[in-house]
């Protein structure tokens, strides 16, 4: 009998041009929670399958999945992302400020999510706190019917602060009730959940 042979998931073919250099000013800069891999690639995937997508992104970071996003979007497309920190955000505005169709913002999470009356989004990746452990309701209230809402480091991370697990055992709780949204969790890259906002029955 021939051996089962599982393929490869780190075989990455698609990773963004300027990924390799971010990973290495993250670590010059001593930024040590970025997204990985995996993430990045499903976020290009799932962005795909959108035209003139609305796209927002909580937790900029110095930009390394929203490389990955912006991969994914199409022309018309358009995307805001937003993070509370002066010195990463003036790295993603190095890095992708001079894109027409990418806005990024410096401002608290929880105030813009507060303030913003726009439209709704096709995808939110709520990669910060602000989104998903706080101010949950208004975050998926942006979500359109048949938008994503995305979230990663649902499996326990080294970084994760004493009594964290009960924050995301409720969250997974909290999402899980949600009669708008299916959902799939996925114990891969560090721990996800895709939910998308269905049709009322
Ligand atoms: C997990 S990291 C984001 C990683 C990023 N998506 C990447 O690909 O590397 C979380 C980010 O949230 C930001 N942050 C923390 N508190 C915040 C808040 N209240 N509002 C907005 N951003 C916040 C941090 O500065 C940090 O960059």
């Amino acid at each position: 009998m021939k051996a089962r042979k599982d393929m490869t998931d780190s075989n990455i073919l698609d990773i963004p041009k300027m990924h390799r250099e971010m990973v290495k000013k993250s670590a010059e800069i001593g930024f040590s929670m970025p997204s990985d891999l995996y993430v990045g690639t499903l976020l290009k995937t799932l962005i795909t399958s959108k035209q003139k997508a609305n796209i927002l992104e909580l937790g900029t970071g110095i930009g390394l999945s929203l490389s990955w996003i912006i991969d994914g979007m199409d022309a018309d497309s358009q995307l805001t992302t937003v993070d509370s920190d002066p010195q990463l955000i003036e790295i993603a505005k190095k890095n992708f400020g001079h894109d027409q169709r990418v806005t990024i913002v410096c401002t608290d999470g929880t105030q813009w999510i507060k303030k913003y009356k726009g439209a709704k989004f096709d995808l939110i990746f709520a990669d910060t706190w602000p989104g998903k452990y706080g101010e949950i309701e208004e975050i998926l209230d942006m979500v359109k019917l048949g938008g994503f809402y995305v979230i990663d480091d649902m499996s326990v991370q080294p970084n994760w602060p004493e009594g964290h697990q009960q924050n995301v055992d409720g969250l997974v709780d909290y999402l899980e009730h949600r009669e708008d949204f299916n959902l799939t969790k996925m114990n891969w890259s560090t721990g996800l959940i895709i939910a998308v906002r269905k049709a009322a029955k």
